[in-house]
């Protein structure tokens, strides 16, 4: 694998008490060898049904390579309407694989790479949506509705608005051309429109949920349609896989990480802050934080003994936070560990010049700021590990298709160990759907009666306004 995991700064004999006891491992090794086999027992299986996605046969994505190169062919804009899974694991990705100024780029520079713009929605902010349309040609723009349970409310809302304006610009007949449905095949809301419709569907399989779902149809047809490298992106989230078979946990690195996380939450960590040092990667503490958050966050373990299990994921990007979060993490409460993510050569650098106008910052001068960006990272973890503050730092030696692709295998199967570890169930989400039915009950979807009764009631006995 391409990616290096440093995790020194994890451990008691490196920063002091603080750390976890190295003599854990063989410990915990009974416990460790139980969430290991947990997971392995179940790959391919219910809900573990995304540990196959990297193993596709590639060529069997030639079909829709070639139809998502036709779009891009035409499109002025490719617009994603998702939300949670369906949204966050496409929004990291092309944050870390296309220009991160895309949007911003002239018509000629677009044309040139032979690009549309790229909008993944979302949220459904209604000046959001009203920015959009006025941002968009309807006539050139294609919409990527992704919804695995085909029913969620945002997403629909957002197809229900585009659709009918669509249809009023262009007529209905072409405007179902400008629709691609990526949803569960044979049911479902999504689904069952997309037929009577028309629209091109690719499916997700039943065993794939929506924060494991990045490396299925619901971020291969936006990243074929945007020309990434989806080939290559698998390729490398097939090498993860194979590293995160490992059985031995010090050459697995998501077993391992993973042991390191649920030893630190003992300890009192109850912070996991992502803070990658690369812009490009911005997003992915985004995709982290949900995998994170919605996987281990579980009132009750499996035996549905109450745990009120979890690690609260937070965000953070160097070298930024260095001037705002990085004193609370060097000298606040001991409850965090932070997750370094280094990039060691970046695509592009710019040297700072050796201006001799200027007598002063000399030594800046010859430098670039790539090299600063990780001087500034390695003096960040020298002043966490000063302050005995547990942290552990991934090596991307650059961000391309294939480290991208790892670096999600990698998140996946951290999150599965853990859980099991944990012994939650990670691949439900109840406080989610609650969400989702109050929702449904306050829309007055049929079916959902008893639930709006219920939901009423509670608003009735909450007496604390002004
Ligand atoms: O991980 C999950 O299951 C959720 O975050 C979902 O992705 C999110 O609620 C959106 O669901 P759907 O894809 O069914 O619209």
């Amino acid at each position: 694998m391409k990616l290096k995991f440093d995790y020194n700064n994890m451990m008691a004999d490196v920063i002091g008490e603080r750390g976890i006891d190295p003599k854990g491992f063989a410990a915990d090794a009974k416990a460790i060898t139980a969430a290991y086999d947990d997971v392995m027992a179940n790959l391919g299986k219910g809900w573990q049904e995304w540990t196959e996605l990297p193993y596709i046969d590639p060529s069997d994505l030639d079909g829709m390579i070639a139809r998502m190169d036709d779009i891009r062919s035409k499109a002025s804009a490719f617009v994603v309407l998702g939300i949670g899974g369906s949204a966050l694991g496409p929004i990291s990705v092309v944050q870390a694989l296309l220009n991160m100024r895309l949007n911003e780029l002239p018509a000629a520079a677009l044309k040139a790479a032979g690009l549309p713009k790229l909008y993944i929605e979302d949220n459904i902010d209604p000046e959001r949506m009203n920015e959009l349309l006025e941002l968009i040609d309807l006539k050139t723009t294609y919409f990527n509705v992704i919804t695995k349970s085909g029913e969620t409310s945002e997403t629909l809302a957002q197809f229900l608005v585009l659709y009918d304006l669509m249809k009023k610009a262009v007529g209905k007949e072409e405007a179902k051309k400008h629709f691609i449905a990526t949803t569960t095949i044979g049911k479902g809301t999504l689904y069952n429109l997309a037929q009577k419709e028309g629209f091109v569907t690719y499916g997700i399989p039943a065993g794939v949920g929506g924060r494991f779902s990045v490396l299925s149809n619901v971020g291969l047809v936006p990243f074929a349609a945007m020309g990434i490298d989806i080939k290559k992106l698998l390729a490398g989230a097939k090498e993860m896989s194979e590293a995160c078979r490992n059985g031995d946990v010090k050459k697995n690195p998501a077993l391992l990480t993973a042991y390191l996380q649920c030893k630190a939450m003992e300890k009192g960590a109850n912070i996991s802050v992502m803070m990658p040092y690369a812009d490009s990667l911005k997003y992915m503490s985004d995709f982290y934080c949900q995998i994170w958050a919605e996987s281990l966050g579980k009132a009750v373990d499996k035996s549905g003994k109450v745990v009120h299990a979890g690690q609260t994921p937070a965000k953070s990007l160097g070298v930024t936070d260095q001037h705002s979060q990085v004193q609370l993490y060097t000298e606040g409460p001991f409850d965090k560990v932070i997750t370094i993510i280094a990039v060691e050569k970046f695509r592009r650098d710019v040297v700072i010049p050796d201006d001799k106008d200027i007598d002063a910052c000399e030594f800046l001068k010859g430098h670039t700021m790539g090299e600063l960006l990780n001087h500034e990272r390695v003096a960040t973890e020298y002043a966490l590990r000063k302050a005995g503050r547990m942290n552990f730092t991934i090596t991307l030696p650059e961000v391309d298709e294939y480290t991208v692709g790892e670096l999600l295998a990698y998140y996946e199967y951290e999150t599965a160990f853990a859980g099991a570890y944990l012994g939650v169930d990670t691949f439900n989400q109840p406080g989610v759907e609650e969400g989702k039915k109050a929702t449904f009950a306050m829309l007055g979807r049929k079916g959902y009666e008893e639930k709006l009764a219920e939901v009423r009631a509670a608003a009735k006995k909450s007496e604390y306004y002004i």
